[in-house]
């Protein structure tokens, strides 16, 4: 089978690894060290975590994720995923959420500003909703509002790279809806310079077009560095940035091509596909059994 060679970085271009759902707690241990080692060698302009750092957000989890941050040498930008926040400790999820971040928050939520380009966070992991499932996304109004006006904020000629969480689709029914208020976020993002949103949740990768009422968006799935795959084996994104264009690539272990890696569809949640019509990708790298979650 042919393989994407990893590209060589031109200075021309600007390199940005997308890694999503590590899931310390749970993680892939020779895949962290794998990209560990590429960030050592490839020195990427910048790595955007999209969530999902922690299985369980236990400290020990967080003390791993932060030791291993810390040890990257290259600007970080990390998301909040709903694995993120206190899971068994209500008070602390509802009054002290972030605080188990300490160690990396100064790299939570960060906007990094890259020549031409800027990576723009953008909050979809709330710390409850009104709904019965908290794992789901949700757009508020104010982060909404507070990422747009750091879109708005860029000098001229710069473009955005969206990072949040929850893919921005509201697939599922309106109830069940995988982000809420994510239609709407990607009508305010397709009128303004973006390249492309930045997301995890399903632990398999894609590059999907979105359709709005004022134009087209680009939506980046990264999969998984983790155990708890779904139809690929762990991956991260590689995306190189020329000024006009925006390739992505995602590297795996397996050599196994960027086509046959993505799904074309997006999923309500990471479970592997058991369902007829679930999006599977090409590679068809399903577990026979679910894989833990603890
Ligand atoms: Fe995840």
């Amino acid at each position: 089978m042919a393989i994407d060679p990893a590209p060589a970085h031109s200075t021309a271009s600007t390199l940005v690894f997308h890694l999503s759902d590590i899931h310390f707690g749970l993680v892939d241990e020779e895949a962290i060290a794998w990209v560990k080692r590429e960030i050592a060698e490839r020195r990427p302009d910048a790595v955007a975590i999209t969530g999902d750092l922690t299985m369980r957000a236990r400290h020990r989890e967080f003390e791993a994720a932060t030791r291993w941050i810390r040890s990257l040498d290259v600007p970080v930008t990390v998301e909040v995923g709903n694995h993120d926040l206190p899971y068994f400790n209500l008070i602390e999820r509802f009054f002290t959420p972030y605080k188990r971040f300490k160690g990396v928050e100064s790299v939570v939520e960060k906007e990094l500003d890259l020549p031409g380009l800027a990576i723009v966070p953008l909050k979809t992991a709330v710390r409850a909703q009104p709904r019965l499932n908290w794992s789901k996304g949700w757009v508020t109004d104010a982060a909404l509002t507070k990422c747009l006006a750091a879109i708005d904020a860029l000098p001229d000629g710069v473009r955005a790279l969206v990072a949040v969480h929850h893919p921005l689709r509201e697939v599922g029914t309106s109830g069940t809806a995988l982000t809420h208020n994510g239609q709407k976020a990607l009508t305010a993002l397709a009128q303004r310079p973006v390249i492309g949103v930045l997301s995890g949740h399903v632990h398999d990768p894609f590059d999907l077009v979105q359709e709005t009422v004022h134009g087209p968006v680009r939506m980046i799935g990264a999969g998984t560095l983790s155990q708890r795959v779904r139809s690929t084996p762990p991956s991260f994104n590689e995306l190189h940035w020329n000024g006009e264009t925006l390739k992505v690539r995602a590297r795996n272990l397996g050599d196994v091509r960027t086509r046959d890696m993505q799904i074309d569809d997006v999923p309500e949640d990471a479970m592997p596909p058991r369902q007829p019509g679930e999006p599977v990708a090409p590679i068809g790298n399903v577990p026979p059994t679910d894989p833990p979650v603890h």
